[in-house]
């Protein structure tokens, strides 16, 4: 065990606001003393034991960090601070140390100095999981948490709350609950990023629901034929990871002739649906179309039965765009394959974006 309570570390910290922001300032005048895995200092209070992996009260004199280590990996991420350290229980106390500091990567090899790099993070594994990379020459520490358990279900994002050893789920928008384990939306239509297009397809809704294997790397199906007009949403994510949301509406000419297409199997051809009402989506991430969405074809295209959903039945500013371009397309191999929601200019159908619709009753 090792003191805190050294005059050195006048510390103030105050706890600003429920997102835990701590605001303290502090006055090193010489380095800190390595740090144990579990660090309980006290002077005047009897700590109490409780179930918290990092505790940080300068005031009390209180602060220990339980930290799980996992070998060969390096969280690549904004670095708060950059250390040279003799080992990694040294790494980890200097996160103890720095309030905004919750993991860190240790560099097993050592540096010039005949010590070890250490990066102190603000980030941690599971928010910034896609930031997190195979590196043989590191160890990664993170505060332990009940993440570790891995809680959220469905893809949903472990969001640790240090301050109780708590912890919540971020769902992605096909799922809901505390731990994402609702699923109401079910797959009808895909298409995998980077698949290449298959060319003996000659129609992007050629399939009756339930066709298609999940395993597919696409998948060109419709709606149920027990979906019903009026109380069935669609839901649609790109791998941009734009989301948009529309209801279909009977009422609304873009909306019924998209539902005419996707459960019907029924084209609609140039002019016959554009400029009409708008069928606006409820965009749950990303950004709004740049243009009312309010014309729609569904129709032969260079031997492709495409899908346009946009401002004017010429493919820029589309939301729904896949099969080939509508517009400007020359027949060339490359306009094919699917378009991001959000188009900010005039992009084509083309390789590389992957898209995937839902849809859910609402009864
Ligand atoms: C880490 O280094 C510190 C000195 O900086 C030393 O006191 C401590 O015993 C070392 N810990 C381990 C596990 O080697
Ligand atoms: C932990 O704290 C958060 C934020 O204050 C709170 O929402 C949550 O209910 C707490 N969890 C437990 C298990 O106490
Ligand atoms: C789906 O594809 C997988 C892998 O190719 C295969 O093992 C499975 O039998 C298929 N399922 C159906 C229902 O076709
Ligand atoms: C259906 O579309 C019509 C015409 O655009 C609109 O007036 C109405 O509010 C829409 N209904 C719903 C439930 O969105």
């Amino acid at each position: 065990m090792q003191l805190l309570k050294d005059a050195a570390f006048a510390i103030r910290i105050a706890v600003a606001d429920p997102d835990f922001q701590r605001d303290f300032t502090m006055a090193l005048s010489k380095p800190f003393p390595s740090i144990f895995k579990v660090l309980v200092v006290c002077c005047f209070t009897i700590i109490p034991l409780s179930q918290q992996k990092i505790v940080r009260d300068f005031v009390k004199g209180v602060s220990y960090g339980n930290f799980a280590e996992t070998d060969n990996e390096r969280l690549n991420t904004n670095i708060l601070k950059s250390l040279s350290v003799r080992n990694l229980t040294e790494c980890e106390g200097k996160c103890l140390i720095n309030g905004n500091c919750f993991s860190g990567n240790y560099r097993k090899n050592k540096n010039q100095h005949g010590e070890h790099d250490c990066e102190l993070l603000a980030d941690n594994k599971f928010t910034s999981a896609q930031l997190m990379t195979v590196e043989n020459s590191f160890k990664h520490f993170s505060v332990a948490s009940t993440c570790d358990q891995i809680p959220c279900r469905n893809g949903g994002t472990c969001i640790p709350v240090y301050e109780n050893n708590s912890y919540a789920c971020q769902c992605p928008p096909i799922a809901e609950s505390k731990h994402c384990e609702e699923v109401q939306w079910t797959a009808f239509w895909w298409y995998d990023a980077n698949t290449a297009w298959p060319d003996w397809e000659e129609d992007v809704l050629k399939y009756d629901f339930g066709h298609c294997n999940s395993t597919d790397p696409y998948c060109f199906g419709r709606l149920p034929w027990s979906a019903v007009e009026d109380s069935t949403e669609m839901l649609a994510v790109d791998s941009e990871n734009t989301v948009y949301k529309w209801q279909f509406n009977s009422s609304n000419d873009v909306a019924h002739a998209v539902w005419r297409a996707f459960h019907d199997h029924q084209h609609t051809y140039y002019q016959e649906v554009v400029n009409r009402q708008e069928w606006a989506p409820d965009v749950l991430s990303g950004n709004s179309p740049e243009k009312a969405q309010d014309s729609f074809m569904y129709r032969d295209q260079n031997g492709i039965r495409s899908i346009l959903l946009d401002d004017d039945n010429c493919n820029c500013f589309s939301s729904l765009s896949f099969g080939r371009g509508m517009c400007y397309d020359d027949g060339s191999q490359y306009w094919k394959g699917v378009d991001t929601l959000y188009d900010p200019n005039c992009n084509m159908p083309g390789a590389g974006v992957g898209l995937t619709l839902y849809f859910r009753s609402l009864y």
